[in-house]
């Protein structure tokens, strides 16, 4: 198995309409993986770093919710706006801070 220097898991969970959890395939990340990983193509980073589909994160009312690993960090609220951003940051090994919902304990 290649094994990349970072990822980004991105949740595709969808849940039925009405559910009041919500869910964040209901809130784009469909295309938000998608757009991730061609941003990744487009700073030739693929095989450093991996974008790639999540089942649900436990992060429903905050998506859509994308956790970047090793650092450990989730995402919330992340919209295509914010796509550039942390392509940019998880290249450079770093962690975009507005978007940060949950981090390590003592981090
Ligand atoms: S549906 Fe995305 S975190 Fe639960």
């Amino acid at each position: 198995m290649p094994s990349r220097q970072r990822y980004l898991f991105v949740c595709t969970n969808r849940r039925e309409d009405g559910n009041p959890k919500g869910s964040c395939a209901q809130k784009g990340s469909e295309q938000l993986v998608k757009s991730l990983k061609d941003a990744l193509v487009k700073r030739g980073a693929v095989k450093a770093i991996r974008a790639c589909s999540s089942s649900c994160l436990d992060l429903c009312e905050i998506g859509a919710a994308v956790v970047q690993e090793p650092d450990h960090v989730a995402y919330g609220n992340v919209t295509l706006d914010d796509v550039d951003e942390i392509a940019d940051a998880v290249v450079a090994g770093r962690v975009v801070e507005r978007l940060v919902v949950h981090r390590p304990a003592g981090a």
